[in-house]
């Protein structure tokens, strides 16, 4: 993956998968943009993620950037024995500060209904958390999720991330206002 991190690049490595026990991270190709366009209908994106907002056509941002930049990134979770496609991971740039140091990750997961309850969750993020160390200097990942969303919440402590505390009414969705449990992990923790 060289070159995906800018002036944060640690490291590049050209295995197109990063792998778990039981599941494995990949680059999106295009034969993924009709998979996508499907897991962002509401039937597939779960309450927690349902924000009424469209994809929009993704096969040319696939073609342009792999749907990986230097502020940015998303990648295919699918299992490790079958490799059948099971969701998407993200990140993010998040700045707390006008410096290099002072960036941080904002890391996402969707999975589809029937992937979920099975652990992959919390590997697919502990997976990345370990990867987006590895491949940057940052010094923070974080991941907020709603307060009624138990699931995530302990798929993040799995995955090794630590209980920060409470955006109060931060996130817009169905029609209301959501209070957001923020967690982090820090590179010296890990
Ligand atoms: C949230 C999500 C990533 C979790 O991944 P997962 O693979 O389903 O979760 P895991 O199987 O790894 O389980 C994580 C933990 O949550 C618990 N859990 C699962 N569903 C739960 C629920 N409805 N209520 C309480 N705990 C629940 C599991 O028991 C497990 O805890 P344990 O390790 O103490 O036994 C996944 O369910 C998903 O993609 N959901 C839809 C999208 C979403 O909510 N994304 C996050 C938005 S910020």
């Amino acid at each position: 993956m060289a070159g995906l991190w800018n002036n944060r690049t640690v490291e590049t490595n050209d295995d197109p998968a990063i792998g778990g026990d039981k599941v494995r991270l990949r680059r999106v190709t295009e034969d993924d943009a009709e998979l996508l366009e499907l897991w962002h209908s509401t039937e597939y994106v779960g309450e927690f993620n349902d924000f009424g907002v469209q994809l929009g056509p993704v096969r040319g941002r696939i073609q342009k950037t792999g749907l990986v930049s230097a502020q940015s990134g998303t990648l295919i979770v699918e299992l490790e024995t079958t490799r059948k496609p099971i969701g998407t991971v993200g990140w993010r740039e998040v700045r707390y500060g006008p410096n290099p140091e002072s960036v941080a990750w904002n890391i996402g997961i969707n999975l589809i209904p029937e992937a979920r309850g099975h652990g992959y969750g919390s590997e697919a993020q502990h997976v990345l958390a370990d990867h987006l160390f590895a491949t940057s200097r940052v010094n923070r990942i974080e991941a907020m999720t709603d307060i009624d969303n138990l699931a995530e919440q302990r798929a993040l402590e799995n995955a090794g991330f630590a209980r920060e505390g409470v955006l109060r009414g931060a996130q817009y969705r169905h029609g209301g206002w959501h209070d957001l449990v923020v967690y982090s992990c820090l590179r010296r923790l890990r």
